[in-house]
């Protein structure tokens, strides 16, 4: 088996991706470890998560600095630690083209819906707008612009008629947390990278 690969998740609050990325990564076959979890914010739960299951943890503040400053920080961070592939997982501030460039087709995020639909915020609130049958989960690398990268893997789930934005979330979330362990197990394995701005399967 190849070496598994060197995993960093950026978070903000919960963590409960971060816990399904941190349970899928304890399995002898999987192809990734989780060797540093980074929250701009000082008490997200994700770090307690992450401490109770002994992984390095680091809190990066972005306030009283620039988003380069920020970035910079975080980039030196994971290089120093050996990363060689970055999850967003709940992390809310969006990364500097730099940052973005310099982790192509390294650096993956998970969002609440099919994209290329319902991009951006208050997702189960515009679902259910919208009226839609379906909605879901998708993982996708990062480009510069925001939930625009190329889709790793999606998970579908329906739409009921009753639903409010929380019991949609909820159901969303449920296929999250199955959706990243698999995606990231592409990407960790070489079974999609990303070229020419596309998401290329082997
Ligand atoms: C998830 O719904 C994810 O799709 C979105 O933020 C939420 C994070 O939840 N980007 P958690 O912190 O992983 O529990």
């Amino acid at each position: 088996m190849s070496p598994k690969k060197n995993v960093a998740v950026l978070i903000s609050g919960r963590g409960s991706n971060l816990q399904a990325l941190i349970d899928a990564a304890k399995a002898a076959d999987y192809p990734a470890r989780i060797v540093l979890v980074i929250s701009n914010v000082a008490n997200a739960p994700g770090l307690s998560r992450a401490a109770a299951e002994g992984i390095a943890t680091l809190t990066i503040p972005h306030k009283d600095k620039g988003r380069e400053a920020f970035d910079g920080e975080i980039d030196a961070t994971l290089r120093a630690a050996g990363v060689e592939i970055v999850c967003l997982a709940g992390f809310m501030r969006i990364l500097s083209d730099g940052f973005v460039r310099g982790w192509e087709g390294r650096l993956v995020n998970i969002h609440p819906s099919l994209l290329p639909d319902f991009k951006g915020t208050r997702v189960h609130e515009r679902v259910i707008e919208a009226g839609v049958a379906h909605s879901g989960a998708s993982v996708h690398f990062v480009v510069p612009e925001l939930d625009a990268g190329p889709v790793v893997a999606q998970e579908r789930v329906p739409v009921h008629p009753s639903d409010t934005p929380d019991i949609l979330a909820a159901r969303v979330l449920a296929a999250e947390h199955k959706l990243y362990p698999a995606a990231l197990r592409l990407v960790a394995e070489g079974k999609v990278r990303l070229e020419h701005g596309l998401a290329v399967f082997a």
